[in-house]
C-alpha cells in the first residue's frame, strides 16, 4: 500500500493587490502518495507555481490546510527546520536560478551543505554533475553555461539534497525541444535510480503526459481528472 506524503484540504492562497483579493489558489484539494509522479498542468496564471510553493512549504495556505505525512506543513522559522525541510523537498525552479558567482560545482556543493547531507548518503558534487553529463563543466560559472546545461546543474543541485520529493517548475520552459526532452529523460532516469516522488508543473500537455497522473489547474481550481484523460 502506498504512503500518503502530502495532503491539501480546501487550500486558498490569497494576495491583497490594489485593495482587492487575488486568489492564486481557490479551494484546492490534492493528495500525493510516495513514489508517484504527477504533472500540474494548466495555462499561465492557473496557479501551478503557487501550488508547488505550497507543496514545498514555501507559501503557507491563507485558508485550508497542508499536511506532510499527516502533520501541518508549518512555516520555516529556524535554520535547523530549513535543513530538515531541504532534506525532504528539493526544487528545480523555472530558469534554474543558480547562484551566479559560484561555479557549477560550488552551486551543487553549497545546496548539499545547506541541506545537511554533506558527508552521508548523498552523491558528491562531482558525481552528481557527472550524472547529469556535466563532468567537464565543474568549474564553469552559470553565465558560461547554456540554458540546458544550467538546468542540468539545477537538477544536480536539487538531487544533492537527496530529497524524498522533487518539485520541478516548468523545467523545460526555456529550453529547445531536444534539450527539453533530454532534461526530462534525465529526471526520469534519476528517479528510477534514486526513487524520489516527483511533481512537475508544466503548461505543455506533451510533458504532462509523461507522468503517472495529470492534475489540471484553471484559475486556481483543480479541474476534474476526466477532463484531462478524455
Ligand atoms: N505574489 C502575488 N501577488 C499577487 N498575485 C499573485 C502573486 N503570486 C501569484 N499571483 C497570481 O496568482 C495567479 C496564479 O499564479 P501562478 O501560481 O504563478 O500561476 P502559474 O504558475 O500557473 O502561471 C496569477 O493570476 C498570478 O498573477
Ligand atoms: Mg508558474
Amino acid at each position: 500500500m502506498s504512503e500518503r506524503l502530502l495532503e491539501l484540504d480546501a487550500v486558498v492562497v490569497a494576495h491583497a493587490t490594489a485593495g482587492t483579493e487575488v486568489r492564486a489558489l481557490d479551494g484546492v484539494d490534492f493528495a500525493l502518495d510516495a513514489g508517484e509522479s504527477v504533472a500540474l498542468w494548466g495555462p499561465s496564471g492557473s496557479g501551478k507555481t503557487t501550488l508547488l510553493h505550497v507543496l514545498g512549504g514555501l507559501v503557507p495556505p491563507t485558508r485550508g490546510r497542508a499536511l506532510w505525512r499527516g502533520e501541518p506543513l508549518l512555516p520555516i522559522q529556524t535554520v535547523a527546520e530549513l535543513g530538515h525541510r531541504t532534506q525532504r523537498v528539493a526544487y528545480v525552479f523555472q530558469g534554474s536560478k543558480l547562484l551566479p558567482t559560484l561555479t557549477a560545482y560550488e552551486n551543487v556543493a553549497f545546496a548539499r551543505w545547506a541541506s545537511g547531507t554533506n558527508g552521508h548518503r548523498a552523491h558528491s558534487p562531482d558525481e552528481l554533475l557527472g550524472m547529469v553529463g556535466l563532468a567537464a563543466k565543474l568549474d564553469a560559472l552559470p553565465g558560461e553555461l547554456s540554458g540546458g546545461e544550467a538546468q542540468r546543474v539545477a537538477i544536480a543541485r536539487a538531487l544533492g539534497q537527496t530529497p524524498e520529493l522533487l518539485l520541478c517548475d516548468e523545467p523545460t520552459g526555456q529550453l529547445d525541444s531536444d534539450t527539453g526532452t533530454r532534461v526530462l529523460d534525465l529526471i526520469d532516469a534519476l528517479r528510477e535510480e534514486l526513487g524520489f516522488t516527483l511533481v512537475t508543473a508544466t503548461h505543455d500537455i506533451g510533458v504532462a503526459r509523461r507522468y503517472d497522473r495529470i492534475v489540471e489547474l484553471e484559475d486556481g481550481h483543480v479541474l476534474a481528472a476526466e477532463a484531462v484523460t478524455a
